[in-house]
């Protein structure tokens, strides 16, 4: 494998001497200069896009060991989100829409007429992964004992929904989904059966992930895992992409002093079975493929076009919160979940069937076996 460094030599050979062999050409000087800016340019443009195209990055980034685990199985983190998604034909049924069929408790995904599911792509380097999906009994055996927090917006409370509804039957289910719908309010639950605190806070701007993190800060006390991540009100409220890198930076910089970061990973060995998870696992919620033309208001489809949500993405990937920018943060990707997914998943372009959160719940769970060296 070729390592950053050696791309980095090779590219500036390529600089200085692809120009000079055209000098040998008789070319003027100014076309040489105009060559080698022209390569230079092509190069840097390159080299700072690579992170929006996993595949490259993930080849530029694996030799410097920024995702370095035990038992080999850490090339698997960077395949979790490789779904396909399966639609039956649509059911005869009235269509709901999102806030009545996620508000009256009706069944899991009854706001679409259609039966949505998914499974891993059975691809070779995939189905070397094993990944499972969980069962509700494997849940709370990983979960058992465990503290975990969600803050954000909409999206963050459909992965609480869809976290609750693997774990608790259908009965507790209906309880809980009133509690979890009343809006723009925090909500918290205790699951005594297995011992699981799951904490939703209301986060809709940045700075209230940064509030949250001096709190934990104060507390000295840490979740086991925290799922967060917001934009999508920052991209409609205030619609500057330069101002939520800011409000990154400073949630970065909180998240230096807040966290304990014992993160080293158990040296016991693969536990077989799903034992409770021990250190923090820090996950970051990505914004969804936002789908313009269905957007349900104009003042939605106006703000939040491409080009804001292609700005407020590069904020996302400048700052360092993502482990693939040298943070903690494990990007949850939801935009590539719910761009495979496309139209057909989503009645407002926003918010998307629930086949979506539970892939994302699934993915979490996968990566918490990874990460604590566990197999089902
Ligand atoms: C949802 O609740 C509203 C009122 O709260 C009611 O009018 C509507 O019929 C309910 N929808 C379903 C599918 O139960
Ligand atoms: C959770 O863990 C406790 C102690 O570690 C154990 O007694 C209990 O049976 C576990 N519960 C479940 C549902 O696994
Ligand atoms: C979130 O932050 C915004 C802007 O800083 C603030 O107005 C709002 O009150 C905060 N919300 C919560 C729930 O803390
Ligand atoms: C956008 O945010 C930046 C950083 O907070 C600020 O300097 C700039 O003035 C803002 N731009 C507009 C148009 O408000």
């Amino acid at each position: 494998m070729i390592g950053a460094v050696q791309l980095g030599v090779l590219a500036a050979c390529v600089v200085l001497f692809v120009p000079m062999g055209m000098a040998g050409w008789h070319l003027s000087r100014n076309k040489m200069l105009f060559f080698s800016g022209a390569l230079f340019i092509t190069l840097a443009v390159g080299v700072h896009l690579s992170p929006y195209f996993p595949s490259i990055s993930h080849f530029l980034m694996s030799p410097s060991g920024t995702v370095v685990l035990g038992d080999g199985r850490g090339s698997c983190l960077s395949l979790l989100h490789d779904v396909v998604w399966d639609v039956k034909p649509a059911r005869l049924k009235r269509p709901v829409s999102y806030a009545d069929g996620y508000m009256n408790g009706s069944s899991k995904s009854s706001a679409y007429d259609r039966e949505l599911s998914w499974s891993w792509a059975r691809l070779n380097s995939v189905l070397e992964c094993d990944f499972q999906k969980l069962r509700s009994s494997d849940a709370s055996d990983l979960l058992n004992g465990s503290w975990v927090v969600v803050a954000g917006d909409s999206q963050a409370r459909l992965i609480v929904l869809s976290l609750l509804d693997l774990v608790l039957d259908s009965d507790q289910m209906e309880s809980v989904r009133g509690d979890l719908f009343k809006r723009h309010s925090d909500y918290r639950i205790m699951i005594s059966g297995i011992g699981l605190k799951l904490d939703f806070i209301w986060a809709p701007y940045v700075s209230n992930l940064t509030d949250l993190m001096l709190r934990f800060r104060q507390n000295v006390n840490f979740p086991d895992v925290l799922i967060m991540g917001s934009g999508l009100w920052h991209m409609l409220h205030v619609s500057n992409a330069s101002d939520y890198g800011v409000s990154l930076q400073m949630l970065s910089s909180s998240l230096v002093s807040a966290l304990p970061f014992s993160r080293e990973l158990g040296n016991d060995g693969p536990v077989t079975g799903s034992a409770p998870i021990r250190s923090q696992h820090l996950f970051w919620l990505g914004m969804p493929n936002l789908i313009n033309s269905m957007l349900n208001t104009e003042e939605k489809r106006e703000k939040m076009n491409d080009l804001a949500f292609y700005s407020y993405n590069m904020e996302l990937h400048k700052s360092r919160i993502l482990r693939q920018a040298g943070g903690h943060f494990l990007l949850l990707d939801i935009h590539s979940l719910t761009q495979s997914c496309g139209p057909q998943c989503t009645e407002d372009g926003m918010h998307y069937d629930g086949a979506v959160y539970n892939a994302a719940v699934q993915i979490v769970l996968n990566a918490l076996l990874i990460e604590s060296n566990q197999k089902l």
